[in-house]
C-alpha cells in the first residue's frame, strides 16, 4: 500500500471518476472527492451525490466529500489541509467539444485556469503526485496509425475542449522541468464506454448525449426515435467513423496501476504520458450492431452529413501502457455494451429518477 495518506478525486462524482473511486476504494485506498456537481446530480436532503452513495454501497466503504469549484482556492486549500493528502488524481472538467466552440472561455476558465489553482494549491502544500485525465484529442489529425505516445499533439486539435486538455499537459510538462519534487503521469484515454457490471453506476448525460454509445443505448430503450449517424462516405471499410472504445472498468484499473506506480518509491521519472486504449477500432455501424445483438432491440440509425471537427479515424498503440504499467484493457466490445445495456434497464433515467427524459 502507499503512503499513510488519502488520494484526492477531483471531478470523482463523474462518469470516469465515480468507477475509478470505486475500484480504488476495491483496492484499499483511502479516498476523498472533491467536485462543484456542476455535472453530477445530487438531492438536497443528502449529503453525497447519488452516484457516490452507490458506491458506497458497492464497496461497503465510506467516502469524504467536498462540494468545492477547482477555481475557488481557499476552498481548495482548506481541503488540503483538513487531510493528509499523497496524491492527486484530477477528473474534473468541461467536455462538451460543442459547447466548447460556443464558450471557449468557459472551458479555458474551467479546465485550465482550474487545473492551475490545483497545480497552485498543491504546490504551496507540497502534495507534488499527480495522475491527469488527457486524452485522445490532444492528437487532433491523426499523421499515422496506430497513434503512440510520440505522436505530435496539440498542432490539429480543432476545438477549445481539445486544446485544454493539451494546454494542461504543457503546463505540467514545465511544472515538473521547474521542479524535480513533481511526480506526474497524463493518461490519454480513448473513448470510455459501458459501466460497472452491477448497472448501479454509469455515465448519465445530461440532455442529448453527444457521444455515440450513450445515444445507442437511448436509442434502444425508446427514449430517442433514431440515432443519426454523421458520414458514411469515410475511408473505412463501411465508411462509418472507427474509434477505439475501451470499457470504463478497464479505464478504471488503468488509474489503478498508474497510481501505484507513481507511488512507489523508486519511481524516477516525472512526466509519463499513456495511452489506454484496446488498440483496437470498431466502426459505429459495429457498435450498433454489437448493441442490437446485446439488448435484443432494433437500433433505428440514418445516415446524415459528417460532423464537423471529426476525424475517420482514431485506435491507440497501448504498448507503452502493457510495458511500462502492466496494464492491458481486459474487456471486449460485447461486455461494454453489455455493461452499458445493464445500466441503461436498471437506470432509464439515470441517477435522478424522477428526471423527465429530455429530448
Ligand atoms: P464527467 O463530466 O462525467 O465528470 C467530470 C466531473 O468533474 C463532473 O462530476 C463535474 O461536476 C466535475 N467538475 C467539472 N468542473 C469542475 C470544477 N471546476 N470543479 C469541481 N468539479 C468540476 O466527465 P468524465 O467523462 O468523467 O471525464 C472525466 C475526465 O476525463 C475529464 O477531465 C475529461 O476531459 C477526461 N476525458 C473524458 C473522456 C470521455 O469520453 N468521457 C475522454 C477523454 C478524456
Ligand atoms: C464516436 C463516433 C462519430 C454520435 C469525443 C470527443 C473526444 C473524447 C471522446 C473527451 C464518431 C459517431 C457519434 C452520434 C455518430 N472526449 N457518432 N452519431 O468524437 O471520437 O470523441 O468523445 O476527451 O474529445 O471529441 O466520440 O462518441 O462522439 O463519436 O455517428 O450521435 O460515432 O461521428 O465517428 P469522438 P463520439
Amino acid at each position: 500500500m502507499v503512503g499513510d495518506g488519502s488520494i484526492l478525486i477531483t471531478g470523482g462524482a463523474g462518469y470516469i471518476g465515480s468507477h475509478t473511486v470505486l475500484v480504488l476504494l476495491e483496492n484499499g485506498y483511502d479516498i476523498i472527492v472533491l467536485d462543484n456537481l456542476v455535472n453530477a446530480w445530487k438531492d438536497d436532503s443528502v449529503q453525497i451525490p447519488e452516484v457516490l452513495q452507490r458506491v458506497e454501497r458497492l464497496s461497503g466503504k465510506k467516502i469524504t466529500f467536498y462540494q468545492v469549484d477547482l477555481v475557488d482556492k481557499d476552498g481548495l486549500s482548506e481541503v488540503f489541509k483538513q487531510h493528509k493528502i499523497d496524491c492527486v488524481i484530477h477528473f474534473a472538467a468541461l467536455k462538451a467539444v460543442g459547447e466548447s466552440c460556443q464558450e471557449p472561455l468557459k472551458y479555458y476558465s474551467n479546465n485550465v485556469s482550474g487545473s492551475i489553482t490545483l497545480f497552485k494549491v498543491m504546490k504551496e502544500q507540497n502534495v507534488k503526485n499527480l495522475v491527469y485525465s488527457s486524452s485522445s484529442t490532444v492528437y487532433g489529425s491523426p499523421e499515422y496509425l496506430p497513434l503512440c505516445e510520440k505522436h505530435p499533439t496539440g498542432r490539429t486539435c480543432t476545438n477549445p475542449y481539445g486544446k485544454s486538455k493539451y494546454f494542461v499537459e504543457e503546463i505540467l510538462r514545465d511544472l515538473v522541468t521547474s521542479d524535480k519534487g513533481w511526480n506526474v503521469i497524463s493518461l490519454r484515454y480513448f473513448n470510455p464506454v459501458g459501466a460497472h457490471p452491477s448497472g448501479d453506476i454509469g455515465e448519465d448525460p445530461t440532455g442529448t448525449p453527444n457521444n455515440l454509445m450513450p445515444y445507442v443505448a437511448q436509442v434502444a430503450i425508446g427514449r430517442r426515435k433514431e440515432l443519426l449517424v454523421f458520414g458514411n462516405d469515410y475511408d473505412t471499410p463501411d465508411g462509418t467513423g472507427v474509434r477505439d472504445y475501451i470499457h470504463i472498468m478497464d479505464l478504471a484499473e488503468g488509474h489503478v496501476v498508474a497510481l501505484q506506480n507513481l507511488l512507489k518509491p523508486s519511481s524516477t521519472d516525472r512526466f509519463n504520458v499513456f495511452n489506454l486504449g484496446t488498440g483496437r477500432g470498431y466502426s459505429v455501424l459495429e457498435v450498433i450492431n454489437a448493441f442490437s445483438e446485446v439488448s435484443g432491440r432494433k437500433i433505428n440509425y440514418r445516415f446524415v452529413a459528417r460532423r464537423e471537427g471529426d476525424i475517420a479515424v482514431s485506435y491507440c498503440s497501448p504498448n507503452l501502457a502493457k510495458d511500462s504499467l502492466g496494464w492491458t484493457a481486459k474487456r471486449g466490445l460485447k461486455d461494454m455494451c453489455e455493461d452499458m445495456w445493464r445500466w441503461q434497464t436498471k437506470n432509464p433515467n439515470g441517477f435522478n429518477k424522477d428526471q423527465q427524459p429530455s429530448e
